[in-house]
């Protein structure tokens, strides 16, 4: 019964106190966010998650990459609990270590040292990562001089990267990173996409001579679905609507939307609006419902009239936060996500990086 959840969810915070901080993306289901201390996108939680020094756990209602994320900026004997250690993300299982080690190597034999800079003072490649990766990747990316972003930050992040390398390598969704190094002015000429199908080199070595993002294959289901056929729909039928997307929607849905910006950029958007409008939303179902709910005045749609949840960040079932919340109470930590030193330290650097790169 929801009601019984929702009690025992209750039940189990107020015993705990500030002994515990729950975390929960803006795409959890309503059941699952109003038991959060902090609701937000993934920059915004990975930053709460270092804020709370104090806490012995985080309960964190996200997706494993993010509960990673947390465990590397939170202190060694804090736990980050998973509610449901099935809530992946299938983008970032898109960017495989060896495949990452393998491009590396191949672009190795094209550019030469990669930790040789030019006359310039840059360095071949940046490796860049969205946050929406392993930490196994974030890893990498940390040992190679390079740096995480997230969609708020993903423009700031580049800009470093092109203060230090002639070019990025920019994994795992080729959407974020060619919407964002296009917003830049960089050409799709040069923005080769990687495929370990079709090793680089050779024929197309003239085409990475140029390159100034290397893209990687990945992308986001949900976000994939939104079209400009949904587009033009909205405009036809509710003319004057406001159409915001995210930025892992492919390019073409991007060009033809008034505004592209993360999960906060969105809901600061709609804050801000101070006249009834009318928004037609591309991005995860429950956070444009949420923000429906949340703003009367306005009508709020998401673009995609099919419901598309992201079906893992949906795998936070309340039920599995009462479980690991009641756990707690009764001493047990259960579905602790750790992240192993040795890539833990390399991943914690290339974060810092992230933290610090301010606009
Ligand atoms: P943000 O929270 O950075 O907007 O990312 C959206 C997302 O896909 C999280 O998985
Ligand atoms: Fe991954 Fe997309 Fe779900 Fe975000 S919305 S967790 S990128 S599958």
């Amino acid at each position: 019964d929801p009601a019984d959840l929702d009690d025992r969810i209750r039940a189990a915070k107020q015993m705990l106190g500030d002994r515990v901080v729950v975390l929960g993306h803006f795409y959890q289901r309503e059941e699952v966010v109003r038991h959060a201390d902090y609701v937000g996108d993934s920059f915004q939680l990975a930053t709460a998650a270092k804020a709370h020094p104090d806490a012995e756990a985080i309960v964190f209602c996200g997706v494993h990459f993010m509960a990673e994320t947390a465990d590397l900026l939170s202190g060694a004997d804090q736990a980050v609990i998973l509610p449901n250690l099935a809530a992946g993300c299938s983008m970032a299982d898109m960017a495989d270590i060896d495949q990452v080690e393998e491009c590396w190597e191949q672009l190795a034999e094209i550019y030469g040292d990669m930790d040789a800079a030019d006359a310039d003072g840059l360095v071949p490649v940046i490796p860049v990562t969205y946050m929406n990766s392993s930490a196994a990747i974030k890893g990498f990316v940390g040992r190679h001089g390079g740096i995480v972003c997230t969609s708020s930050n993903a423009r700031t992040v580049l800009e470093w990267a092109f203060e230090r390398g002639r070019r990025v390598l920019f994994f795992p969704d080729q959407h974020l990173g060619r919407n964002t190094a296009k917003a830049m002015g960089v050409p799709l000429a040069q923005m080769p996409m990687w495929n370990p199908n079709r090793p680089l080199g050779g024929s197309n070595a003239d085409e990475l001579a140029d390159a100034r993002v290397i893209l990687w294959h990945g992308f986001c289901s949900v976000h994939r679905r939104f079209s400009v056929a949904q587009i033009d729909k909205a405009r036809a039928e509710h003319p004057g609507v406001r159409v915001i997307v995210h930025p892992e929607c492919p390019m073409d849905v991007v060009d033809a939307a008034d505004e592209a910006g993360s999960t906060d950029y969105i809901r600061k958007a709609i804050e801000a609006a101070t006249e009834p409008t009318t928004f037609a939303i591309g991005t995860e179902v429950n956070l444009v419902q949420r923000l429906a709910a949340q703003h009367p005045q306005h009508e709020i749609f998401c673009l995609d009239p099919v419901v598309c949840p992201c079906s893992t960040m949906y795998r936070i079932h309340p039920g599995y936060l009462a479980w690991t919340l009641e756990s707690l109470v009764a001493g047990e930590v259960v579905n602790r996500i750790t992240v192993p030193g040795d890539v833990a330290d390399p991943a914690r650097i290339a974060l810092e990086r992230m933290l610090a790169a301010k606009p």
